[in-house]
């Protein structure tokens, strides 16, 4: 082939491939096109080949011909090919404006957070201020000053979780009457809300329940001014003014005299049932010495309220376990209540 027809058929090579490439859509046709014209069996490469046999003077001509094309093809696929992955990220980043969004759900408060959230509410409105303490206890604050000694039965009747070091996870919050009368001076008339642990578990108990502790220090504190409180709070609490309240006499090492609470209820069956919500009491004068309060210039009534037996009562549930499965179906009952 001579010099110039080789230069011709070349050009026209070139004219195709430009064309060929421009068209190109996506990145295996391209792949195709390079092969055509550049791979093995391609016109450039076989005329690459033969180059050896072209006479001497023309050879270098020649070559720099082949060469020359060779690289403009490869720029020109280089081109194409940084343009066509530009536009396959583009496509990807592009989102249609017109389709309906990923609805998310809206969550609520758990049951017990709302029941013990309107029994604060409740006790507030009747002057208590509600005050917090650890759910990780000494054996002091837990049980030592709440007139619970050593060897008294009482502490094993508590079923109580230990950590190390004499620490425990309270087994109730009565530890929190301590704290207070430590920092406080009297008149006190605080409610302590939170979690309380016990080993237990079955339709009435779970190991981590919560508490909702009152504590009311003066002078001339009466069991009357505890009853009331009480039956004011329930009442207001169930929003039934007839509530059936029965006080049943008890022990608590902490408290002398010392009540349980039961209130009336109607069964899945109809019938009337009692179920016990609280223990109270008068504070033990050994608790108030304690706390360097003088149990003879002061008395006190102090209560603990189960605040799952109330959700239990208000919301119509017969196993406490439920609260705390984390089952959605049960859990969206509640949402609106
Ligand atoms: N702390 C007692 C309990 O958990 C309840 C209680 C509190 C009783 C305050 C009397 C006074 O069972």
């Amino acid at each position: 082939m001579s010099g110039d027809s080789q230069k011709q058929d070349l050009s026209k090579v070139l004219e195709e491939a430009e064309k060929l490439i421009k068209d190109t859509k996506n990145l295996s046709d391209l792949d195709k096109i390079r092969v055509q014209f550049l791979g093995k069996k391609s016109l450039i490469m076989g005329l690459m080949k033969t180059l050896s046999s072209v006479e001497i003077e023309k050879r270098a001509a020649q070559g720099e011909q082949l060469n020359n094309i060779k690289e403009k093809i490869n720029f020109l696929l280089s081109s194409k090919k940084s343009e066509l992955n530009k536009n396959s990220n583009k496509d990807k980043d592009q989102f249609d404006v017109t389709m309906p969004g990923k609805a998310s759900a809206i969550g609520s408060l758990h049951p017990i957070t709302k029941t013990m959230n309107y029994a604060i509410q409740i006790f507030e409105s009747l002057k208590f201020e509600c005050v917090e303490g650890p759910e990780i206890e000494d054996e002091f604050h837990n049980f030592t000053a709440l007139n619970i000694p050593d060897y008294h039965p009482a502490r094993a009747m508590h079923d109580t979780f230990y950590l190390e070091n004499s620490f425990l996870l309270r087994t109730h919050t009565s530890s929190v009457q301590v704290r207070v009368m430590d920092e406080k001076e009297p008149p006190i008339r605080i409610i302590a809300p939170g979690k309380v642990y016990r080993k237990d578990s079955d339709i009435t108990h779970t190991p981590m329940f919560h508490q909702i502790e009152g504590l009311y220090i003066d002078k001339k504190v009466s069991f009357s001014n505890l009853k009331g409180i009480i039956s004011v709070f329930l009442k207001i609490f169930f929003e039934k003014d007839d509530l059936k309240i029965r006080f049943r006499p008890s022990y608590f090492p902490f408290t002398e005299p010392s009540a349980e609470v039961d209130i009336e209820y109607l069964d899945s069956k109809g019938n009337k049932q009692w179920l016990e919500i609280l223990g109270c009491g008068m504070v033990h004068p050994n608790v108030l010495e304690m706390a360097n309060i003088n149990p003879d210039d002061y008395s006190g009534y102090a209560f603990g309220l189960g605040v799952e037996r109330l959700a239990m009562l208000k919301l119509g549930i017969t196993d406490l376990r439920l609260f705390y499965e984390n089952d959605l179906r049960f859990l969206k009952q509640f949402q609106r209540k």
